[in-house]
């Protein structure tokens, strides 16, 4: 029994009531956010048991959900808590990005610090530090150096969200065998399992709350698993080597993040996730770091047609990438991908990892002949390191890989991790090789040393089988794109391939969190033995709908000669830009994106339905004023659908447009649309 329930039964017994004693929590800190639309409480129960409280606009959005932790090492940061003090600060501040979906991004919120202490426990500390923007906020925890807790062996996190509106969420599944790459699932909130993040909800009321955390960075990931009604709880990703956390202090956690806002499209165009990293540690990095696009030797193995491994159908020889690279060459791609160009993929690679080398070709892959050839015509290779999830021996690798990259000219990196999950073979601290979640502790520890590593040599990563994304790209710059969730190449062998609903899913769920290397493109919309169930336009769409500063064109060369016009707009699309706006949009229904090329006055959009035939009326108001657009426009034609020939019926049109125009969308059932708006050459005022 509690303290607060004994206080209640005394009162009862004393003839009391209730109203005066049951109210056990005492509010220590509140702080606003720079509008007053949001609001944070901080309370301490009679236990001495730590919460908060989230507020908008008057109304409780997060009911009073505890903080704490049980310790390993230790006895529990839960209870016994008492006020030390509090400070509140604001911040307003703009930064710019090296590379990004906006140029300039502003960062303005309200700080409060709550300092706790634990009187029983040799007077502990712990600091609870909350970012109050106007569109979310974000939380973490503060472990001071201290005599008393050195070293902190965290078994598991306390933190609870609980949602107080009946809602519905968006949301995949946290710890499964298969990482991140699961279909969304729409639910009731209280029917979720333990979820991923983000995980996405839309309360009754109508407001949208988006779920996740910032700058993991050796810690564990966090899972959400929900205890009761509504109230989820942050489910530390276990270790292999103890408990879930082992630090010494000072350290803090990774900001506990939600995006609030009243519509779905504001969650996509918040910057908490960026805001709450830390800024760029690499310096100027724009003599190496480069956003472009990129084709490769990748989808014809995906299809079947070639093989990784050696022997017949090898698709990294010589002869066949020196044609990819005359074909990027032509049509202005920078990068080609080899994938099956080092030996190790013959037995098996899958899960075990164990042949792999990152520095020897296969004989029929000429490294330097092909590197020379591509650099002659100005185009890089992409170097592949498919682990199978043996971190360890690419570790062991590493370096002399990447030293290989520089000699060649290679300066980006795509890595993967196929693997099923827990299954990774990982460096513990101590150096010895352990099996684990790729997601635990040791598993960010391990993606951090490939991104440093990778810094020290200038060399650009892509890792496919990630970590999910929680916006170090900020504090790492060359962290360009990754995987993260279900790609392109379900929809050669998945089972079942990508629905229809799945780009509009992610804009809202996986894309909160930054770049996908979704790899779309593929304009022949056909997979090994099945169909891709999307219009040609949609595909066009997907450069736009979904960010990446590395976009590959994953067409088989002479898929994408077949289709000239819906080419085109491959070959135009930039991959950096200055501004970004999600116009509109619902989980799972529609998506509507645009964004300004940060190399010219360009912009572009893409919009995507799910398999309802839709119209969405757009204003261009996002366009300068004054200045007339050349629209090129590629729309869904008369009767696409996303079955049969009516998959490749697109109408290629332009037309003149201005700021002042509206523009109405017509998506076929499984249909998008793409436009590029071309701005006269007339200078504006
Ligand atoms: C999975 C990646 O997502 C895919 O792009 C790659 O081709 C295979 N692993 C092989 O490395
Ligand atoms: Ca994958």
């Amino acid at each position: 029994m509690g303290v607060e329930r004994v206080w209640v039964v005394l009162g009862i017994a004393l003839g009391l009531g209730l109203s005066a004693s049951s109210r056990a929590d005492d509010l220590i800190a509140t702080a606003d956010s720079p509008n007053h639309g949001l609001s944070v409480k901080v309370l301490v129960d009679g236990e001495g048991r730590l919460s908060y409280e989230v507020d908008r606009k008057g109304a409780v959005l997060i009911a009073p959900s505890r903080l704490g932790f049980l310790l390993a090492n230790a006895r529990e940061l839960d209870g016994h808590f008492s006020l030390v003090g509090q400070e509140t600060s604001t911040h307003d501040d703009t930064w710019e990005q090296p590379w990004g979906e906006r140029r300039f991004v502003r960062d303005h919120y309200s700080e409060l610090r709550v300092h706790v202490t634990q009187k029983a426990f040799d007077d502990r500390r712990m600091t609870i530090v909350f970012r109050l923007f106007d569109d979310g906020l974000g939380f973490r925890y503060e472990f001071p150096d201290q005599p008393q807790l050195k070293n902190v062996k965290i078994l598991s996190e306390l933190t609870e969200f609980d949602v107080a509106d009946p809602a519905t969420a968006w949301w995949n599944i946290g710890g499964g065998w298969d990482q991140l790459e699961y279909l969304y699932q729409k639910t009731r909130l209280d029917q979720v399992a333990q979820a991923n993040t983000p995980m996405t909800v839309r309360t009754d009321k109508g407001v949208y709350i988006a779920f996740h955390e910032a700058a993991l960075v050796d810690y564990a990931s966090m899972w959400l698993r929900r205890e009761d009604g509504q109230r989820l709880r942050a489910q530390l990703v276990p270790s292999s080597v103890g408990a879930a956390v082992d630090r010494d202090a000072p350290f803090a956690t990774p900001w506990r993040t939600m995006i609030i806002t009243d519509r779905a499209a504001d969650l996509y165009n918040s910057n908490i996730e960026l805001n709450l990293n830390e800024p760029n540690k690499l310096g100027d990095v724009s003599s190496w770091v480069k956003p472009s696009k990129y084709i490769g030797i990748w989808w014809e193995m995906h299809l079947g047609l070639a093989t990784w491994s050696s022997g017949p159908a090898h698709g990294a020889n010589t002869a066949d990438v020196e044609k990819y690279i005359d074909f990027a060459a032509k049509n202005g791609f920078r990068g080609v991908l080899v994938e099956g160009w080092n030996k190790g993929w013959d037995g098996e690679w899958n899960g075990s990892g164990a042949d792999f080398s990152f520095t020897e070709p296969y004989p029929d892959f000429d490294l330097a002949a092909i590197s020379a050839y591509g650099l002659k015509k100005g185009v890089h290779l992409i170097g592949h390191a498919e682990t199978g999830g043996n971190m360890a021996r690419y570790e062991s690798q590493m370096d002399a890989s990447f030293q290989q990259d520089v000699r060649y000219g290679i300066d980006s990196v795509k890595t993967g991790y196929v693997t099923d999950a827990g299954t990774d073979r990982m460096l513990a601290p101590d150096g010895s090789i352990v099996y684990g979640y790729s997601d635990s502790q040791i598993g960010t520890q391990h993606y951090l040393r490939d991104v440093l590593a990778a810094a020290k040599y200038h060399i650009m990563l892509d890792s496919h089988e990630p970590i999910k994304d929680t916006g170090l790209r900020r504090t790492y710059p060359n962290w360009m794109s990754r995987e993260g969730a279900r790609g392109q190449e379900y929809n050669a062998w998945g089972n079942p391939p990508n629905p229809p609903n799945h780009i509009a899913n992610l804009v809202f769920t996986r894309m909160l969190t930054g770049p996908f290397d979704y790899t779309p493109g593929v304009i022949s919309l056909q997979g090994h033995n099945q169909p891709i169930k999307a219009t040609q336009a949609k595909e066009l769409a997907l450069y736009v709908l979904i960010y990446s500063p590395v976009q590959m064109a994953a067409d088989l060369p002479e898929n994408d000669a077949k289709y000239p016009g819906a080419f085109q707009f491959i070959k135009d699309v930039p991959t950096d830009w200055d501004q970004t706006i999600c116009l509109n949009g619902e989980p799972g229904d529609f998506a509507t994106i645009v964004r300004k090329d940060r190399h010219s006055d360009d912009w572009y959009l893409g919009a995507t339905s799910n398999d309802e035939a839709r119209r969405v009326d757009i204003k261009l108001d996002f366009l300068d004023p004054g200045r007339t657009y050349v629209a090129e426009i590629y729309r869904d034609g008369d009767g696409a659908d996303d079955v049969g020939d009516a998959r490749f019926r697109i109408a290629i049109e332009k037309q003149k447009v201005t700021s002042t125009d509206s523009l109405t969308l017509k998506m076929a059932p499984g249909g998008g649309e793409a436009i590029r708006f071309v701005a006269d050459t007339a200078k504006h005022h």
